[in-house]
């Protein structure tokens, strides 16, 4: 037998510290919810690998399908020779993109260079330069991705120079004093201050930020976006790769706004764990660059594309999105039930179907971030078999991400684990 601390060992001698691990658990197999490690124990993943397997480890249907699919082939290139699979998929994302519009949709393999291509078009599409994106929005590690985020550490720090024509508005969080008003203000400044609105070509926003913290965009300000946008012939592109796929409780988080964005991208959630991503968008916009000019070797591989067609119906038979909800609801009662308890220390509870989040935060203060216990937490939580995962602007955020196939006894066995584990260090 080996163990996690061997393999850790060897993991930091053969791998870059830049690409580090949350905790140092090795992992054997996986089935649903739940992880087991190199040493046999047992873990309930509350992180489902960064919002990734939604439909759980191992979902027999996908399995069935990838295994089929490879059977048949698992490369040609889709910008060589096509196959059913990337049409079927490209079809059924178009329909399922908020609004009325006729869509089309590309495929790449990551969600930066999802991020990356909707730039691309937006550029192609309006001619102009500029793309606007939020303070503490994140979208991905790739250059044009790490400029557009706007969190320095650790996605910015050290790779500097960034490309231009990248600007950064206020993201309205009023647990943080930053209002809608303000945020809409702080957009209108930068209008003044540094780039006319008829250069910019791309706004781009989460509809919950991810990484950022669990901050959701207030419905009213991605209506008024939208707004702005139409106003003045500026790309919107909606950010789905966190949100989308039923994790919100809406199949794209979009839809609580009822607005319609030019562009989308969707990546993580949708092809239960093997690498997909995608652009959909208005086909007028989706069709500005020319052929060629988008694409890659391995974007829309056959196996991603496969799975995510299993990933569709799995969610469909088995009611997946609104399922959220009720997961959601689960941990937002026992969130919150620990806030009544330490008021002190998680300052805010954040949840939008099954992204839930707390914050923890010194004295009840919001302005007193607490990412030492953030991190202890992660890391005890992990020794008492639970996988959790933090994030935020400040480091102070839990962020739970079950699959949501995850059972209700599994999530009540987590949540006293978070409750011990908090007692523990408080
Ligand atoms: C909203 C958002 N955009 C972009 C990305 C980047 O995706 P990837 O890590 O697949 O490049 C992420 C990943 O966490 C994300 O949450």
């Amino acid at each position: 037998m080996t163990t996690n601390d061997e393999w850790q060992a060897r993991k930091e001698a053969a791998v870059a510290r830049g690409q580090g691990n949350a905790s140092p658990i090795y992992a054997e197999r996986a089935r649903n919810s739940e992880i087991w490690d190199v040493e046999g124990n047992r873990y309930i993943d509350f992180g489902a690998g960064i919002a990734v397997v939604n439909t759980g480890h191992g979902h027999p249907r996908i399995v069935q399908a990838v295994r089929e699919q490879l059977d048949r082939f698992s490369h040609t290139c889709v910008m060589v020779t096509p196959y059913d699979v990337s049409v079927r998929l490209a079809e059924k994302l178009n329909e399922l993109m908020p609004g009325d519009s006729p869509k089309k949709s590309i495929f790449v393999t990551t969600g930066a260079e999802a991020v990356e291509n909707c730039v691309k078009i937006a550029r192609a599409s309006t001619g102009r330069r500029g793309v606007i994106a939020f303070n503490g929005g994140f979208h991905g590690r790739t250059s044009l991705t790490m400029a557009l985020t706007g969190k320095i550490a650790p996605y910015k720090h050290l790779f500097g120079p960034f490309p231009a024509e990248v600007y950064h508005a206020p993201f309205p969080i009023e647990y943080h004093g930053v209002s809608i008003r303000d945020a809409l203000r702080g957009l209108d400044d930068l209008f003044k201050v540094d780039i006319a609105p008829r250069d910019v070509a791309a706004l781009i926003v989460e509809p919950v930020q991810g990484e950022g913290g669990f901050y959701p965009a207030p419905v009213e300000f991605q209506r008024a976006l939208r707004g702005i946008c139409d106003e003045h012939g500026i790309v919107y592109v909606a950010d789905e790769i966190q949100t989308g796929f039923g994790r919100t409780g809406r199949f794209f988080c979009t839809e609580y706004a009822g607005i319609e964005p030019d562009l989308m991208t969707a990546a993580k959630g949708i092809a239960g764990g093997f690498p997909l991503a995608t652009v959909t968008g208005k086909a007028e916009i989706m069709d500005a660059p020319l052929p060629g000019g988008l694409g890659g070797t391995y974007g829309g591989s056959p196996i991603g594309c496969a799975a995510a067609l299993a990933v569709l119906d799995v969610m469909e038979e088995e009611g997946l999105v609104e399922r959220a909800n009720r997961i959601g609801a689960q941990f937002a009662e026992r969130v919150r039930d620990l806030q009544r308890e330490h008021p002190r220390t998680i300052g805010d509870v954040r949840q939008l179907g099954a992204m839930i989040a707390m914050e923890l935060v010194k004295d009840g203060d919001p302005s007193q971030p607490d990412p030492e216990l953030t991190r202890a937490m992660v890391g005890a939580a992990a020794k008492r078999g639970l996988i959790l995962l933090s994030c935020g602007i400040r480091g102070n955020v839990i962020r739970f991400l079950p699959p949501l196939t995850i059972p209700q006894e599994q999530i009540a066995e987590g949540m006293d684990t978070v409750a011990k584990c908090l007692a523990e260090l408080t």
